[in-house]
């Protein structure tokens, strides 16, 4: 039968996922965008589908195939994001896996911007909704577990923990993505799992297995819940 769900651990649970990223307009036909390919998250929705979950996949504009057995909710803009999630809740959890873009242009164009003898145009920016901070700090809407992640270039593991604290969810899962690593954009990541019982460093995995392996996690932690 057609989109039904697996049986598993997560069966009867429903779990938002965001992933991919953001694109900011400048005018009908630029946008600012950043070097998220939605590979990671789309696997973890994938992963959580396979162990029963009902998936709300929140997805920025991404290439990479929809997760079988997701609902999936396409959205441009974080602040289309954001509004996705909300509608989305209440859920069981939520995983932040996309590359929100922190900045929208400020007063973005509604007509193509032309050159005009050589003047060039400035951008001013303003900053966009935290979509992780507002549902890790929402009241009786809070999933029960709340999984943000952090991509980070330099101290990985501090400026993780303190993102964890300042955003209010309950595990962030950290990666470092120098582009010596060729994390981003490949296949392979390296992650360390971020709780209140401290940092676990992951071995580098291909991203499904991170996501089996996360998913498994997860469906630990709504076990008794
Ligand atoms: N996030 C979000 N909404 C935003 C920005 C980030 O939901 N507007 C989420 C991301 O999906 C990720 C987590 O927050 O799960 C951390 O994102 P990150 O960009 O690392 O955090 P920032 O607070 O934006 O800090 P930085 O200055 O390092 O970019
Ligand atoms: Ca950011």
């Amino acid at each position: 039968i057609e989109n039904q769900l697996a049986e598993g651990p997560l069966t009867g649970r429903r779990i938002i996922v965001t992933s991919g990223p953001t694109h900011e307009p400048i005018d009908p036909v630029r946008y600012i965008a950043n070097r998220s390919s939605g590979a990671q998250g789309t696997a973890i929705a994938r992963a959580l589908s396979m162990l029963g979950a009902e998936v709300v996949f929140v997805t920025g504009p991404a290439d990479e195939p929809r997760p079988e057995g997701a609902h999936v909710v396409e959205v441009e803009t974080a602040k289309e994001m954001k509004d996705a999630v909300d509608a989305a809740l209440p859920a069981d959890a939520a995983i932040f896996a996309a590359a929100v873009a922190d900045w929208h242009v400020d007063g973005a164009s509604d007509s193509k911007i032309k050159k005009q003898d050589g003047k060039i145009p400035s951008l001013s920016f303003a900053e966009n909704p935290d979509i992780l901070a507002s549902v890790s700090q929402s009241g009786k809407e809070r999933p029960a577990l709340v999984v943000g992640f952090a991509a980070e270039t330099d101290d990985v593991i501090e400026n993780a923990t303190r993102k964890r604290v300042r955003k209010g969810c309950d595990w962030i899962v950290a990666n470092d993505v120098s582009p010596e690593t060729g994390i981003m954009g490949g296949r392979e990541n390296a992650v360390v799992l971020i709780s209140d019982a401290g940092a676990e460093h992951w071995p580098r995995m291909e991203k499904d297995a991170v996501a089996r392996q996360l998913a498994e996690r997860i469906a630990a932690a709504l076990e008794n819940n």
